[in-house]
């Protein structure tokens, strides 16, 4: 056992009362447990170069004051039982004496702490939970299968990568994928690696948007890239959303009135989140056009359209004309589970432009913004795990990847019919639901004469949990409450069709 012990050598107190104090204050305060064993006295003397006698005397004196026992043939341990005197004296010695110390945060931590901190979930009996796939359902058999095999072959995937924008067979795993059911057009070498849609987010924010900047995102929209941009710093332009998405109309309004010139815009057209809209195709051009017009550039978070239940995928906006200006974002949290924690972010082939600081003049770089990308993700947290990236890489081209698609897809549109007709059939026309087309959720409107905080603390008191979708709306800027009033995002992809009955029953019942 490895003792942190520090002994000072120009102190005036003997070594052997500085040994006896800080092995006393490790066990009053549980840093060494009781029955812990200590080391043998010649180990520790060794370790701490001092003679054997110091640790002799140090130990002698725990010993005899009932800290210490010794076990013939053993060694010395911490006392099982500690004397009720000696934990009132621990008590005292741990109480704090001064003062809590007081930090100060950057900038960026201040606003971070502006905003509403994140609350770990409570777990009602049944709750529509969002954003989970069926873990239960997944194959986990045949995924164990593939990790056995990469972990024998070698023991590469222990090390670093030496590939800053990931493993390169994923990134053409993800390539082809991606040309194939999204219509995405990329090279695997503007494919980095991620650890999800969030630090994608997190990594075009820092590399793209000063503080200041002007960026624009749809409203209601998705409150987690929301939090990232305004702990940045930037200047937000809440664009409202109607049953066709994102108004574009609005988009090009509010960037005219807007001192600055907006950087970029975050669009979900696939499945606007929350509401499931469906971004038409004169509206994709549309913004593709005001994009390229105001040197901006578009974020495509394409988190569940591979979900599309009452027709086939549509393409994804960044496909829709080449060398188009769009950061294409994809996640494999729905796909297969958000524990993996495994996404890509597909970057415009684009050079960068680079500032003298000395001249302040625009200078040209040889490098291109993907390079940029891989040396950001480096220095965050070099590189996702490279054992769950060889074993996707497998799970993709041997064809289980689409193969569990297919199938979710079959298993989730029951489930999404089960909750529309046990709403239908409870509430009847004082309900209303919307993005039905895609994705594993709804969004819900209770029109019932209750407020939102008690639809949501009966259902709460009832088993039932709801997830409320008012966190997704920016009050402001033309937007009230009153938006968000009676909303709800109901979840459905991890409870079976029973649940999903039995939950809306027990909500009815709590509702009336
Ligand atoms: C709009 C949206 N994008 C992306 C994600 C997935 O994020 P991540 O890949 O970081 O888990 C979610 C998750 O629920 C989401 O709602």
């Amino acid at each position: 056992m490895d003792l942190a012990l520090h002994l000072n050598l120009q102190d005036t107190t003997p070594l052997h009362q500085q040994l006896y104090e800080q092995i006393r204050d490790a066990i009053l305060s549980g840093r060494l447990p009781p029955e812990q064993r200590l080391p043998a006295s010649r180990a520790l003397a060794q370790s701490l170069q001092v003679s054997r006698s110091t640790i002799s005397l140090s130990y002698d004196r725990l010993l005899s004051e009932g800290y210490l026992e010794t076990r013939v043939g053993s060694g010395t341990f911490v006392c099982a039982q500690l004397p009720e005197t000696l934990l009132q004296a621990g008590a005292i010695a741990s109480s704090p004496s001064i003062a809590p110390t007081t930090i100060q945060l950057s900038d960026y931590g201040q606003r971070l702490t502006a905003q509403p901190a994140w609350q770990p979930e409570e777990r009602p009996e049944i709750h529509f939970r969002y954003g989970r796939s069926d873990m239960d359902l997944f194959p986990l058999a045949l995924w164990r299968k593939l990790q056995s095999r990469h972990m024998a072959a070698n023991r590469q995937w222990m090390d670093y990568t030496q590939d800053t924008l990931g493993s390169r067979p994923l990134r053409e795993a993800i390539a082809q994928y991606l040309a194939r059911s999204r219509a995405v057009r990329c090279h695997p070498d503007q494919v980095l690696i991620t650890h999800g849609t969030q630090q994608a987010v997190q990594l075009i924010a820092q590399l793209l948007i000063n503080p200041g900047d002007t960026i624009a995102l749809e409203n209601p929209g998705y409150v987690s890239s929301r939090k990232i941009f305004q702990a940045r710093g930037a200047k937000v332009l809440s664009i409202p959303v109607d049953s066709d998405g994102i108004q574009i109309e609005r988009l090009e309004q509010q960037c005219r009135q807007s001192t600055a010139p907006v950087r970029l815009v975050f669009v979900t057209p696939s499945h606007q989140f929350p509401t499931g809209a469906l971004l038409p195709l004169s509206r994709r051009l549309q913004l593709l056009t005001w994009a390229r017009q105001n040197g901006a550039l578009i974020i495509e978070d394409d988190y569940d359209s591979e979900y599309r239940y009452s027709s086939r995928p549509i393409p994804a906006l960044q496909g829709l004309e080449a060398q188009s200006p769009v950061l294409y974002i994809g996640t494999f949290a729905k796909m297969l589970f958000p524990g993996l924690r495994i996404g890509y972010l597909v970057v415009p082939e684009a050079n960068i432009q680079s500032e003298s600081p000395s001249t302040n003049a625009s200078l040209s770089s040889s490098q291109t913004l993907i390079d940029v990308f891989g040396q950001a993700r480096w220095l965050s947290d070099r590189h996702s795990s490279l054992l769950d990236q060889a074993i996707l890489t497998d799970f993709i081209t041997e064809g289980h990847l689409e193969r569990h698609i297919r199938r979710m897809r079959l298993c989730y549109a029951r489930r999404q019919r089960a909750l529309v007709n046990a709403l239908e059939e409870a509430f009847g026309n004082r309900v209303q639901f919307l993005g039905a087309a895609a994705g594993l959720h709804i969004l819900v409107q209770f029109d019932l004469g209750l407020s939102h905080e008690a639809i949501h603390g009966r259902a709460r008191a009832a088993g039932i949990g709801l997830e409320n979708a008012r966190l997704h709306y920016s009050v402001g800027a033309g937007m009230d409450e009153s938006a968000s009033e009676g909303k709800f995002i109901l979840g459905y992809a991890e409870l079976d069709e029973v649940a999903i009955a039995l939950g809306i029953q027990r909500l009815a019942a709590a509702l009336s």
